[in-house]
C-alpha cells in the first residue's frame, strides 16, 4: 500500500504547508532567466504563503553587485515580469533575507565565501537549513559550478539528513548523448540522484500536469488510447517569435536541441506512457523511460525519411514584415542551424505499434501554440458514405497546452434541418472559463516541488540519456549533410512543404493547430 503523504504529486497545495526553511542559491543571478522567471516565481510563492518564514535567497554571479542593488533589481523584475503586481510588504520580508555573492564560477574561493555566508545565516538563526543550488548559468560553466560545489563541500552539506543539499540544473542538458553522459558523470561525482532536479519547464505547466489527470482520472479515454482506435498523434510546439537577441545561443542549438529533444518529448512521454503503478516520482519516471526505450531510431534520408529541418526566411508576422533567420543579428553567414524541425516517430510496443507520432516545433511560425492532438480512426464509412452530404472528420482530442489552455473534442454532428447533413463540431473545455486565468507559472511549481523534495516533474538522468540516444544520430546526420536537406519556410507560415510531406506519406495531414 502506497503511503499517500509520501507521494504528494497532484495532491494539492496542502502538501506545501510547512515547506522547510531553505536557502535558495541562484548561480547566474544577473541573467535573463533569473529576472524573468525565477525572481517572479519566488515572489508569487511568497504571496501565496508557500515559503517558510526562514526562506533566504542568495544570488551568485560574475557581476559585482552590492546586496542592496540586487534587492532593488529583484523588485524591478517583479514589476516587469510577475503575473501579479509587486506587493511591497510581501517582498520586503524576502528582501530582508536576500544577499548577493559576486564571484567567478571557476574560483573555489568564491564558493567558500558562499559557504561562509550560509554558515553565518544558520548561526544567526540557530538552526540548520537545507540549501537548494539552482544552476541557471550558461552551459559552458555547468562543469566548474558543479565541481566547485563539490570541492567547497557545499554539495555535501547535511548529507544523509533530510536537509541534504539539492541541485536544480537548467537546460540545455548536454548537446548530444556523449555530453549528456559526461554531465551526468560530473553530477554523480558530487550529488546522489535524489538530490538532483533537472528542469524541463514544460513539466511545470498546468496543462502538462493535467495530462495525467485526463488520462488516468477519466474512464472514457484510457480504453481507446491505443493502436486499435488511434490513427496518429500530432504534437506541435510553435512559436511566432524569432530568435531575437538569442542568436549566440540559438545558433549553437537549433530547434531539435532547443525544443524537440526535451519539451516535445516530455509531452510525448506523458501522452503515450503506460499507466504508472502509483503517482510517485519514480513510478512515473520509470514509465517514461520505458516508453522512450520503445521508440525506434528515425529513418535518416535526405528525402522521404523521418526527419525534416528548415530555416525561416523573411515573411509576415501579424502583418509586420520580419527578417529571415540568416538576417538576424549574430547569425553566422554560413549557419546551417534549423529553426524548424519535424520528426515522425514510431513506438514499438503493444499499445502503439503502427501509430505514427508526429512532432514539430519552430520559430516564426504562423502563431504561438502548443498542443497535442490525438486523432482517432475514421468511423466505418457504411452509413454516412456519401461525401457530398456527409462531411465527416476524424474524432480528435486536442489538448491545448498554451495559450488558451484547454481541451477540445472534435466530433461529427447533424446539421439542423430536414435534410440529413453532417458537419464536424467542437466541444471545448477552457481553463480560463472554468478556473479563472491567474494560474501559477511553471517555475513556481518547479521551485516549490524541489523545496519540498518532489522530483516527479523533473527529468531523471537515465531519461535524458535515453532521449539523447534517439536524437544524436539525427543531429550527426544533419551535421554531416551540411546544407543538404535544409529547407526554407517563410516567416508566418506553418513550416516547409517537406514538413507536410512527412504526414502525406502516411495519408495524414497536420491539423491546423489552435482551438
Ligand atoms: C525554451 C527555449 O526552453 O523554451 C526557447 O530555449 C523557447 O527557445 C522557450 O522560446 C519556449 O517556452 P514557452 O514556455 O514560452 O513555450
Amino acid at each position: 500500500m502506497v503511503e499517500p503523504s509520501r507521494h504528494p504529486f497532484l495532491q494539492g497545495l496542502s502538501k506545501h504547508r510547512g515547506a522547510p526553511p531553505t536557502i535558495l542559491v541562484i548561480f547566474g543571478a544577473s541573467g535573463d532567466l533569473c529576472a524573468r522567471k525565477l525572481v517572479p516565481a519566488i515572489f508569487n510563492l511568497a504571496v501565496d504563503n508557500l515559503l517558510s518564514p526562514d526562506f533566504y535567497l542568495i544570488g551568485f554571479g560574475r557581476k559585482p553587485i552590492p546586496d542592496n542593488d540586487f534587492r532593488a533589481e529583484t523588485a524591478k523584475d517583479i514589476k516587469q515580469f510577475s503575473r501579479r503586481p509587486l506587493m511591497d510588504d510581501v517582498w520586503a520580508r524576502v528582501q530582508a533575507n536576500t544577499f548577493y555573492i559576486p564571484g567567478s564560477y571557476d574560483d573555489v574561493n568564491a564558493f567558500k565565501t558562499l559557504g561562509g555566508k550560509i554558515d553565518a545565516i544558520e548561526k544567526q538563526l540557530g538552526r540548520d537549513l537545507q540549501c537548494v543550488f539552482y544552476i541557471s548559468t550558461p552551459p559552458n560553466v555547468f562543469k566548474p559550478v558543479l565541481e566547485n560545489l563539490g570541492v567547497s563541500g557545499l554539495a555535501r552539506r547535511h548529507a544523509g539528513t533530510p536537509l541534504a543539499s539539492k541541485m536544480i540544473i537548467e537546460k540545455p542538458f548536454g548537446r548530444d548523448l556523449a555530453s549528456a553522459q559526461d554531465l551526468n558523470r560530473i553530477i554523480r561525482n558530487q550529488f546522489e540522484e535524489s538530490q538532483v532536479y533537472r528542469i524541463d519547464h514544460y513539466l511545470g505547466k498546468e496543462t502538462v500536469q493535467d495530462l495525467l489527470v485526463l488520462r488516468f482520472a477519466n474512464t472514457i479515454f484510457e480504453p481507446i488510447w491505443n493502436r486499435r482506435y488511434v490513427d496518429c498523434v500530432q504534437i506541435t510546439v510553435a512559436e511566432d517569435l524569432g530568435v531575437g537577441e538569442r542568436a549566440g545561443y540559438y545558433d549553437q542549438s537549433g530547434a531539435l536541441r532547443d525544443m524537440i529533444q526535451n519539451h516535445t518529448m516530455q509531452l510525448l512521454s506523458l501522452v503515450a506512457m503506460e499507466p504508472p503503478v502509483s503517482l510517485s516520482a519514480e513510478d512515473i519516471r520509470d514509465e517514461k523511460v520505458k516508453l522512450l526505450k520503445g521508440i525506434q531510431p528515425a529513418n535518416l534520408k535526405a528525402e522521404g525519411g523521418d526527419v525534416v529541418r528548415a530555416q525561416y526566411t523573411e515573411g509576415l508576422i501579424q502583418g509586420q514584415k520580419v527578417p529571415g533567420y540568416m538576417q538576424e543579428a549574430g547569425v553566422p553567414a554560413d549557419s546551417i542551424t534549423e529553426t524548424y524541425a519535424a520528426v515522425r516517430l514510431s513506438i514499438e510496443n503493444w499499445r502503439w505499434q503502427g501509430v505514427p507520432f508526429y512532432l514539430r516545433s519552430g520559430k516564426r511560425l504562423a502563431r504561438r501554440v502548443s498542443e497535442i492532438a490525438v486523432q482517432f480512426k475514421r468511423p466505418a464509412g457504411i452509413l454516412f458514405a456519401d461525401h457530398e452530404r456527409f462531411n465527416l472528420a476524424a474524432n480528435t482530442l486536442v489538448i491545448q497546452i498554451q495559450p488558451d489552455e484547454g481541451t477540445t473534442l472534435l466530433m461529427n454532428s447533424k446539421v439542423p434541418g430536414l435534410e440529413t447533413r453532417t458537419q464536424p463540431v467542437k466541444m471545448h473545455f477552457r481553463y480560463a472559463t472554468t478556473f479563472g486565468s491567474n494560474t501559477p507559472e511553471a517555475y513556481e511549481r518547479l521551485i516549490l516541488d524541489c523545496i519540498v523534495s518532489d522530483s516527479t516533474l523533473f527529468i531523471r538522468g537515465d531519461e535524458t540519456e535515453t532521449s539523447w540516444r534517439l536524437y544524436t544520430p539525427i543531429l550527426d546526420f544533419w551535421q554531416e549533410g551540411g546544407k543538404r536537406g535544409l529547407e526554407n519556410y517563410a516567416a508566418g507560415s506553418w513550416g516547409p512543404l517537406a514538413g507536410d510531406r512527412l504526414l502525406w506519406d502516411q495519408h495524414h495531414e497536420w491539423r491546423r493547430a489552435g482551438p
